[in-house]
C-alpha cells in the first residue's frame, strides 16, 4: 500500500476547497465547486496539496493516472444499523402480501427477530459477517460510518454489538461513529413493562457503555407503538449524563413528538422524516439539529419520501443516508440512496453529493478530517471511470461508474 502518491490527468476534481467548507444549507446545497483539468497530491493518507494542470508539480513518487475520470470526496453513510446477524427476507415477503412493519412488529417479527438472531451468534461472527458487509459498501465509495447496536436489547447483547463495531474500527482505521441504540423495542418480556427495560438501559447499559467508552451518540426510536415522547425524554436525560449526544430515529410513521425533544436537548441529528409537517420544518429551520433522510428506508416501506424540496426551500440542508438494516433498507449501497434522493425526493445531483459528503461529515462531527477536498484532510477519494459526469452517477443507477475508491492509500495494483 502507498499512502503517499500523486493523482493526475483528472478532469474534474468535486468539492474542493482552499478553506474550510461550511454545512451545506438552503440554495447552497445545489453548490459544488468543479477544478477542471487538476491533479492532487496525498502524502502520508492526507491531501497534500491540489490544482490545475499547468501548475502540477514535477513528482518522483507513484503516480496514478485518472484516466480523465471525475475525483470527489467518498461518501460517509450517516445513519446504518450493519452490525446484525441475519437477513429478514420472510417479512420482505410478508409485506408484499399487505402486513404492515407495525404488524410484523406486534407479532414478535422486526427488531425483535434480529434480537433473537444477534443472541445465537457468536461475537467473532458478527464480527466476520459485519466486515463483510462493511467492505462491500467500501467498494460503492463510502469511506467513513456512523453503525448502532439496537439489535441486542439486553446488557449482554447491545455490548457484543458496541463491541464488534469498535473492532471493525480498530482493525479497518476508517472513521466509524458508534451509537448506542438500546431503546430501538421493547423486549418481549418487557411488552407490558417498559420501565422496567428503560431502567435497565439507565441504571445497568448506559453506565457500562460510557464506562468502556463504547459509544459517541445514543439514539432512541421515538415512534408510535415504539418509544414515547416521555419514554424517549428519560433516556434522553440520562444520556446526556453520561456525555453521549443525541440522534433520534422520529417521524418514521407519525408525527411521533421527537422533534422538539432533538431541539430541546440541542440533538445532533433528526433522522428519517418520512412524515414532517410545516411547522416541523420550521422549528428545524431553527435549530442546529441535522435532518438525515433515508430514501432507502421509504422504498422498501412503500411509504412517503422526506419532503426534501420543501425543507431546502427553507433554507434547511440535508443529509442522505443508507439507513443499511435488515428490515428496512438491505442496501449499504449509497449510490442507490442517491438515485432515490434525484428521483423521489427532486434533489439535484448536486444537492445528493453534498448530502453524502461534506453535510453527512457534518452530522458525524467528522467535518474537520473528511467530507470535502481540502488541504490536511484525509485522502478519502472516490476516482470515476472516463466518461463519467455527476449526473450520470444518480440517473444510471446500477452503472458501475467508480473506478478507484482511495482511503487514504492506494494499493499497488491501482497505478
Ligand atoms: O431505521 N425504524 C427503526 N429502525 C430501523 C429498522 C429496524 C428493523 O426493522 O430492523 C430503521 O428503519
Ligand atoms: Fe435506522
Amino acid at each position: 500500500m502507498e499512502n503517499s502518491f500523486l493523482i493526475h490527468n483528472i478532469s474534474k476534481l468535486l468539492l474542493s476547497s482552499d478553506s474550510p467548507v461550511p454545512f451545506k444549507k438552503g440554495r447552497d446545497q445545489s453548490f459544488i465547486s468543479e477544478l477542471n483539468n487538476s491533479w492532487l497530491l496525498v502524502e502520508n493518507g492526507i491531501i497534500k496539496d491540489f490544482g490545475t494542470e499547468e501548475t502540477a508539480p514535477k513528482y518522483h513518487g507513484p503516480v496514478l493516472d485518472a484516466e480523465e475520470g471525475i475525483v470527489m470526496p467518498a461518501f460517509i453513510d450517516a445513519h446504518t444499523h450493519l452490525v446484525f446477524a441475519d437477513t429478514r427476507e420472510d417479512e420482505f415477503i410478508d409485506r408484499i402480501r399487505g402486513l404492515s412493519y407495525q404488524e410484523i412488529s406486534a407479532r414478535g417479527g422486526g427488531i425483535l427477530n434480529s434480537v433473537k438472531k444477534i443472541k445465537n451468534i457468536s461475537e467473532e461472527e458478527l464480527f466476520e459477517r459485519s466486515w463483510d458487509r462493511m467492505m462491500f459498501a467500501v467498494s460503492r465509495g463510502t469511506g467513513a460510518f456512523e453503525m448502532k447496536s439496537g439489535y441486542g436489547l439486553s446488557s449482554e447483547s447491545e455490548l457484543k454489538i458496541l463491541r464488534v463495531i469498535k473492532r471493525l474500527r480498530e482493525e479497518s482505521g476508517l472513521d466509524i461513529k458508534s451509537t448506542f441504540l438500546g431503546a430501538h423495542s421493547f423486549p418481549l418480556e418487557f411488552k407490558e413493562n417498559h420501565q422496567g427495560y428503560i431502567q435497565q438501559i439507565i441504571h445497568e447499559m448506559l453506565p457500562v457503555i460510557a464506562e468502556e467508552n463504547l459509544a459517541d451518540y445514543c439514539d432512541i426510536f421515538c415512534e408510535k407503538g415504539f418509544y414515547s415522547p416521555e419514554e424517549t425524554e428519560q433516556i434522553i436525560d440520562a444520556s446526556l449524563q453520561y456525555k453521549l449526544k443525541i440522534r433520534l430515529h422520529t417521524n418514521q410513521f407519525t408525527h411521533s413528538g421527537g422533534i422538539p425533544l432533538a431541539i430541546k436537548y440541542g440533538a445532533i441529528s433528526v433522522d428519517h422524516l418520512e412524515e414532517l409537517n410545516d411547522d416541523e420544518i420550521s422549528a428545524l429551520t431553527n435549530s442546529s439539529v441535522i435532518p438525515i433522510s433515508l430514501p432507502t428506508a421509504a422504498f422498501y416501506m412503500n411509504c412517503p419520501y422526506t419532503p426534501a424540496r420543501k425543507m431546502i426551500e427553507s433554507g434547511l440542508g440535508l443529509v442522505i443516508a443508507s439507513d443499511y438494516n435488515p428490515g428496512t433498507s438491505p442496501n449499504p449501497d449509497l449510490n442507490f440512496a442517491i438515485s432515490l434522493a434525484c428521483i423521489k425526493m427532486r434533489m439535484l445531483p448536486e444537492e445528493a453529493l453534498n448530502a453524502v459528503t461534506i453535510n453527512a461529515a457534518y452530522a458525524l462531527e467528522l467535518n474537520d478530517v473528511l467530507g470535502s477536498i481540502e488541504r490536511g484532510k484525509k485522502a478519502n477519494l472516490i476516482v470515476s471511470r472516463p466518461g463519467t459526469n455527476l449526473n450520470l452517477i444518480p440517473y444510471a443507477m446500477s452503472y458501475d461508474w467508480i473506478q478507484h475508491v482511495i482511503l487514504g492509500a492506494i494499493s499497488d495494483e491501482e497505478y
